[in-house]
């Protein structure tokens, strides 16, 4: 719309060049709300996978204000450079896998495999299998595997619970249902609601000694005494810590894989494989044909580094020698113009999505005005973030994950450094607002932080077709200024391997 000297240029969105590393749900979440609530945004989303889906694509078992990222392709280790205003780190918690550094590996003869890269075809039928870990995963393949293998030995080195269900219903769904739920929008939302107000109501058990966590102990533990008829087997089975210091974990097929006589738990490490199967710490010798590890991810060691201002790394940041420091689920200070998803105190608690599709809202907020409000960068006070984490880490006392368990929510001072403590209406609301008094603004002007008024006309012109103090016939106002959809934007999804692997 021109109209001379008075073409607008007020509150105008300038391109903005966005990558995103990592399609997962949360890659996926800011690509959908970038292109449907922004617009002149020139977005790329790199992957090493050769599909989108993150987790569900791999796990099978049963300081200047741009960013410089470097690809290179894993076969043909060719480099790519791309520039961008903006760069958001979707690369997932839980996808670096860890899979032990075993001594003696090369003299075994069977097969070893982790949980998050189940081999296509593996045949586990008739197979004497190791399962090492008793996290979700380890319980879960316990369950799955005691049908097929000849032989299953779970090894843990510490313990964990089997919990109940949380929910009495755990159904599978008819055609006709979900049929039903697509033709009957309200009867969908029902349910919706009434199975997030269960997860809600779940969380109380988190908070230790309140009634619900007495409660909750109490009912794991009759559980157990109905589930278990060998008392040794209870004795080994129950940890010494809080129910929900661990991820809850759903126990039932792994309970009752473990009371199967071909199934044995060992609970002891795995040091070494020998030629037959492996060692461990005692030095007790197992035979097995396949080492399945569920043994976990390194939620924070980057496989590439992110080099921020004045050449601080991340590594440093959330690593092994770093404080762990975040801020608001999204952010990093030091790292202007960039978004990470799930960082270090973030809502995992739960289904994580509500947290992801909060994360992108946030992250869409501050890009907005980002890139319409004549601004060059957004970074976190460094002070900000230090009070918020020390907010977090005050409640962690309080909190079941700070039991003396061993879990991958502790750093390796035994620091809960991963959830939000809180519930996911407490994150919602903490980021209700934007705190911009929290955040170094730098303008493409310097001296003048109005230039986005630009000439008083906004692109509506003389002939908006918007008028935002006009309510309509049912008393709505038509929306606002701020949450006007986007039009123009460009997603390339492109399967460029990541820069450093195992
Ligand atoms: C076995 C398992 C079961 C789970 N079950 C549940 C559940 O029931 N409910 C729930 O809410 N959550 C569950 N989770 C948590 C799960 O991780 C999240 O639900 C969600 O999938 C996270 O999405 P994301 O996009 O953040 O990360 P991811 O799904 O991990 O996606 C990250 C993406 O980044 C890519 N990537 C990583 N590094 C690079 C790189 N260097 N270069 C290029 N690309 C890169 C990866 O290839 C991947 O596609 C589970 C996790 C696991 C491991
Ligand atoms: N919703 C679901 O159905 C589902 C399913 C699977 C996973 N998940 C998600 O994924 C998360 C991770 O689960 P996970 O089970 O994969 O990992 P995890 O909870 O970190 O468990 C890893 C297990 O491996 C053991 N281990 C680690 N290193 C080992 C080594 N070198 N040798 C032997 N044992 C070793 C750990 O023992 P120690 O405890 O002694 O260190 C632990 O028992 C879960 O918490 C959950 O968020 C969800």
């Amino acid at each position: 719309m021109t109209h001379g000297a008075a073409s607008p240029t007020a509150f105008m969105p300038r391109r903005l060049r966005v990558v995103v590393i990592g399609a997962g749900i949360s890659g996926i979440q800011i690509a959908h709300d970038i292109t449907s609530r922004m617009r002149n945004i020139d977005l790329k989303i790199y992957d090493k996978n050769e599909g989108p889906g993150g987790t569900w694509f791999e796990n099978r078992y049963p300081g200047t204000s741009s960013w410089l990222t470097t690809f290179k392709h894993e076969t043909t280790q060719e480099e790519t450079i791309v520039e961008a205003d903006v760069f958001v780190y979707a690369v997932g918690r839980l996808n670096n896998y860890k899979l032990p550094d075993f001594n003696g590996r090369g003299g075994f003869r069977g097969d070893i495999c982790h949980t998050a890269c189940w081999p296509k075809g593996l045949v586990v039928s008739g197979k004497r299998v190791a399962v090492l870990g008793n996290g979700s995963s380890g319980m879960q393949c316990v369950g799955a595997l005691q049908y097929e293998a000849a032989e299953l030995i779970n090894f843990c080195r510490s313990q964990t619970w089997a919990g109940p269900g949380l929910f009495d219903e755990n159904k599978r769904f008819t055609e006709e249902e979900k049929l039903e739920f697509a033709n009957n929008p309200d009867l969908y939302h029902k349910y919706r609601t009434q199975l997030e107000r269960q997860i809600a109501s779940a969380f109380r058990v988190l908070w230790k000694n309140t009634p619900a966590h007495h409660e909750m102990r109490a009912r794991v533990e009759s559980y157990y005494d109905h589930k278990i008829q060998d008392p040794n087997l209870r004795r080994m089975l129950q940890p010494d810590f809080a129910p929900a210091c661990r991820r809850w974990t759903i126990g039932d097929s792994y309970i009752e894989a473990m009371q199967q006589p071909h199934v044995h738990l060992v609970q002891d490490h795995v040091a070494s494989l020998t030629e037959n199967g492996v060692r461990t710490c005692s030095g007790e010798e197992y035979d097995c044909d396949l080492v399945v590890c569920a043994t976990g991810f390194e939620p924070y060691a980057s496989r590439f580094p992110v080099i921020g201002r004045d050449g601080i790394s991340l590594n440093d940041c959330w690593g092994p020698q770093g404080d762990c420091e975040s801020y608001m689920a999204s952010m990093v200070a030091g790292f202007p113009n960039f978004f990470a998803f799930h960082p270090p105190h973030c809502p995992v608690n739960g289904s994580v999505i509500p947290g992801i599709e909060r994360t992108s809202d946030y992250i869409i907020r501050i890009l907005t005005r980002l890139q319409t409000d004549c601004l060059r960068s957004v970074s976190v006070k460094p002070e900000a973030q230090h009070q918020f984490v020390r907010w977090a880490q005050s409640r962690m006392a309080h909190m079941s994950w700070s039991d003396p368990c061993s879990s991958w929510y502790k750093n390796k001072e035994g620091r809960v450094v991963v959830p939000w403590p809180g519930t996911n209406h407490h994150y919602y609301a903490a980021t209700e607002i934007v705190r911009w008094e929290d955040f170094d603004l730098r303008f493409e002007d310097p001296t003048q932080k109005y230039a986005s008024f630009g000439n008083g006309v906004t692109e509506d012109g003389f002939a908006p077709e918007f008028i935002p103090w006009v309510l309509t016939p049912q008393g709505q106002q038509r929306g606002n200024f701020a949450n006007r959809r986007g039009f123009e934007s460009r997603q390339v999804l492109v399967d460029l391997p990541i820069l450093y692997d195992r």
